[in-house]
């Protein structure tokens, strides 16, 4: 994607909000559909696939490592051809370190580039495990984008703690255990989303997960072979979260998103709306593809502070700015702890939330790891009108419309470009509930 000029928007307040809509499709699952099909053998078709860019992206990857990608077209395990050029990851953090696992167990060499936020990220946490198992990396001691990384189709088993709950790290180095010759064991201590352990089930690999050595342990066995499978992705419960925050904030709404994934790793958000006392509920509970899914309904309701546990975090990760937008409109301090991992996402976005609810007049402050926001409920309102700069965050700039939509002055985000890595169809959804957004000029 080219940031060389950015595009603002704006979001006024917005009448109530009433509709059944679906989102796309989990961005998670999304990308591990695309990559385990790359290593399956036979053809998979993978069913609601988001089509955002960040998606997009590992499918170009793929096309470059000598997939096709019309529908996913898998080459077995191992199967991947060097690429002619770098691979442009673009915006996105999860697409690049699962394809670093994934490169890791071919012998072939290949350059990583992306934007300039991806650019910011660490990469060390996925660099460490992944040389232990033989993978080479040119430029020593570097962290960061540009990478050039050498595989080997000769990886060593390792056992492996992760030191941050991360599903990336864990998911790149069961990736690359798949090609290893003997048994890798990731262990974490708190457990992250499980989208790559149902998944690689699915195609057939051999995975055990336990808890024992203090945490969730999970094997691979190596010397894999996956086959190809039909995948159904259902809907993104990340997106899902802008729909649900406008609905709770804008007075008379009720909404239905249907067909919400609500796999327990992912749910961490909805648990502590309902804490607030917002009126939630997921109906018509099912599964589908391996995954728990819902409908989704939510009614505007009155909501109070609540302290978020920080052993939450990581079943709600990319939900912090959103849910510190909805604390503004809540009465009392809403208290979110533990959250040292914001500020290496596609922004700092402990900083970014701080700084744009600052902007909009609402009172929060960071202290260490935890976000507190002083919610406005008891006051009346939240005052808005101010411009909230997005360091090409998707999740920032979405937060801060969604903001607007119950505020008194319209929200205007510095770059709404950066939405199309995840929620392409964000402003058309939000619109047909009922919501306006337009260019900061027109909106009084
Ligand atoms: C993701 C894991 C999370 C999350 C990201 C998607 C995944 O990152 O923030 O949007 O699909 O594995 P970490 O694993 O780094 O916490």
């Amino acid at each position: 994607m080219s940031h060389q000029s950015q595009s603002p928007l704006s979001a006024g307040r917005s009448r109530a909000l009433s509709g059944r809509v679906r989102v796309p499709g989990d961005k998670s699952i999304s990308h591990r559909a695309l990559m385990f099909g790359a290593l399956a053998t036979g053809r998979t078709r993978i069913c609601g696939l988001l089509e955002g860019v960040d998606v997009l992206d590992t499918a170009k990857a793929l096309q470059a490592l000598g997939c096709p990608v019309t529908k996913v077209l898998g080459r077995g395990v191992g199967g991947l051809a060097e690429p002619a050029g770098d691979i442009d990851y673009g915006n996105s953090g999860t697409g690049l370190r699962l394809m670093m696992g994934l490169v890791a167990g071919h012998d072939m060499r290949v350059r990583f580039v992306g934007d300039p936020s991806l650019s910011r990220r660490p990469m060390g946490r996925i660099l460490k495990p992944l040389m232990q198992m033989g993978l080479d990396v040119s430029e020593r001691g570097r962290e960061t984008l540009p990478l050039t990384i050498r595989g080997s189709a000769d990886l060593l088993p390792i056992e492996y703690r992760t030191p941050v709950a991360s599903a990336q790290i864990k998911s790149a180095v069961l990736l690359a255990g798949l090609h290893a010759s003997g048994e890798t064991t990731v262990i974490e201590a708190q457990a992250t989303r499980d989208h790559t352990e149902r998944m690689l089930r699915h195609f057939g690999a051999e995975l055990a997960v336990s808890e024992r050595n203090g945490g969730r342990t999970i094997t691979i066995a190596g010397d894999a072979e996956l086959a190809a499978r039909d995948v159904v992705v259902p809907g993104d419960p990340s997106s899902t979260a802008f729909l649900v925050s406008a609905a709770l904030i804008v007075p008379g709404s009720e909404i239905v998103i249907e067909g919400v994934l609500v796999n327990p790793t992912r749910t961490g958000f909805y648990v502590t709306l309902k804490e607030m006392g917002a009126d939630i509920a997921f109906r018509n509970e099912r599964e589908e593809g391996g995954e728990p899914v819902a409908d989704v309904r939510v009614v505007h309701s009155r909501l109070k502070g609540v302290r978020v546990p920080p052993e939450r975090a990581p079943s709600m990760i990319d939900e912090y700015p959103v849910l510190a937008c909805v604390a503004a409109f809540a009465e009392g301090e809403t208290r979110m702890e533990g959250l040292s991992e914001l500020k290496v996402k596609e922004s700092d976005r402990l900083a970014a939330t701080a700084a744009g609810l600052a902007a909009n007049g609402v009172p929060a402050k960071v202290e260490g790891d935890a976000l507190i926001v002083d919610g406005c409920r008891a006051s009346g309102s939240v005052r808005g009108g101010g411009t909230v700069a997005t360091h090409l965050d998707h999740r920032i700039a979405m937060a801060f419309l969604t903001l607007g939509l119950g505020a008194d002055r319209p929200v205007t985000v510095d770059d709404a470009d950066t939405i199309a890595t995840s929620f392409p169809e964000f402003r058309g959804l939000m619109e047909r509930l009922g919501a306006t957004f337009a260019a900061p000029e027109v909106v009084r």
